[in-house]
């Protein structure tokens, strides 16, 4: 398994990216692309020897020329967990330039979350390869599938509580297919978390482009969004621990409902934040990650949140105003705003400890610098591409940072995609002093 959903394999010395098969099957393959010298790619039609890892594709709509939004319907959740950690592995090892292993236990079948790789003593010092493991997050919350007797709440289903859908000419909602601007009508969307299901059960949008969801399972509120949009879209409030945030299905939160207390456990557990210490919070969303270290730092401490779309600056503003201590910045992170974040100069502020947690292209060589800089004791990276994780683990280094701990949650079951939550911490060495 690749990054991007699909499967190497050789013909005739030339690489095929191939979807729809599984690792070490035999497969009849119909080229879809032999655009390039190269490689080409495929689609598995005939699958002639299996994996023993290959079930049937829970979904309907799943399959070659059918719908996109999925890439691994046909694997088991422990085989699509494993190939998620070689992914991951493999972009530590090729981008980050680190000794990166897929763990070989890892295997998880439960919904237990299991040990996170690394985290050795206080001191930071990572021995050995990094471990990589993907954990199981349970679906959980009001509406889950989870909720219902005898229900499952690991299938890999009924998990997405955020949905933009487009619309077919007779006004069905659908998802694109792979690679295409084709829509495939998904009027039943097996990962469509039960209140989404619900929200655009039996309806048809004739005449509009794009149909946007937004449910939340801890409230059981639902917002529709219908695009071109006749009115402003309505919000939802999703409560966090003890915290509620409001936002709009335009504004971004996190799709799986375990997500924002299972990356706020794991954010808070890598830095550790400590009374009166000023922290950032990078590409900061509704205020997810500022409102817990906020809380952490207390009416002492000092947050610094930024964030560049005005409805989640505006959404992070109403969720947080009880938390005089974050300040809430409406602008783009790029090097020159992260060096200026604190102050620059002999007024310059201290930062200790930092949470970034990009779009998919990552933050890139400059704006790690310019984070770096700072000399924060702690930085919680959480990446949903490893590819982008592991060359900004590698501008990490280069600024004299090493990672300490990772940990990787399947936050998108059926799909390719993945969540990391990586620690960064100052370089540290052994040494015998001699003198
Ligand atoms: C993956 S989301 C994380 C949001 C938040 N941490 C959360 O978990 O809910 C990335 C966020 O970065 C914002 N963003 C993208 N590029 C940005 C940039 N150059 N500067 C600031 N924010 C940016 C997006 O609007 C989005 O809210």
């Amino acid at each position: 398994m690749a990054h991007g959903g699909f499967c190497v394999a050789r013909a005739g010395g030339r690489v095929v990216f191939v979807r729809h098969a599984l690792p070490g099957e035999r497969v009849r393959a119909r080229v879809t692309d032999d655009s390039h010298d190269r490689y080409w790619r495929a689609d598995a039609v005939d699958i002639l020897v299996p994996s023993p890892q290959r079930v049937a594709a829970p979904c309907p709509h799943a399959g070659p020329g059918a719908c996109g939004g999925c890439d691994w319907q046909h694997a088991d959740l422990a085989a699509q967990r494993r190939g998620k950690a070689e992914v991951i592995a493999e972009a530590l090892r090729r981008f980050g330039g680190l000794d990166a292993v897929a763990d070989p236990e890892a295997h998880p079948v439960s919904v237990a979350p299991a040990a996170p790789a690394g985290r050795q003593g206080e001191s930071g010092a990572r021995r050995g390869p990094v471990r990589v493991v993907v954990e199981a997050v349970p679906v959980g919350g009001r509406g889950s599938r989870g909720d219902r007797p005898g229900g499952d709440g690991d299938d890999g289903l009924g998990w997405r509580t955020r949905m933009r859908f487009a619309v077919t000419a007779q006004g069905e909602i659908g998802l694109r297919a792979s690679r295409s601007h084709a829509v495939v009508a998904v009027p039943d969307c097996r990962i469509a978390h039960p209140l989404v299901a619900g929200a655009l059960a039996g309806r048809r949008f004739p005449g509009a482009e794009a149909v946007e969801v937004a449910a939340s399972p801890s409230t059981g509120q639902v917002a529709v969004a219908v695009y071109p949009a006749a009115a402003a879209p309505g919000e939802v409030v999703e409560t966090v621990g003890e915290r509620r945030f409001q936002l709009g299905p335009d504004v971004f939160w996190q799709v799986h409902p375990g997500a924002p207390e299972v990356l706020v456990a794991a954010v808070r557990d890598a830095l550790r934040p400590r009374a009166g210490e000023t922290a950032l919070d990078l590409y900061s969303g509704a205020g997810l990650f500022a409102a817990f270290l906020a809380v952490d730092v207390g009416p002492g401490g000092r947050v610094v949140a930024m964030e560049s779309d005005v409805a989640a600056v505006a959404a992070a503003a109403r969720s947080l105003a009880d938390l005089p201590q974050v300040s809430l910045r409406s602008l783009r992170v790029t090097p020159a705003t992260v060096r200026g974040v604190v102050g620059s100069g002999s007024t310059a502020g201290r930062v200790d400890t930092a949470v970034l947690d990009p779009p998919r292209t990552g933050a890139g060589p400059a704006v790690m610098a310019a984070l770096l800089a700072h000399h924060p004791r702690a930085v919680a990276y959480v990446a949903c591409d490893p590819v982008a994780l592991g060359r900004d683990l590698a501008a990490a280094s280069a600024a004299g940072y090493e990672l300490v701990s990772l940990r990787a949650f399947d936050l998108f079951p059926m799909t390719t995609h993945v969540e990391c939550v990586a620690l960064l911490e100052p370089h540290v060495i052994e040494l015998i002093v001699t003198r």
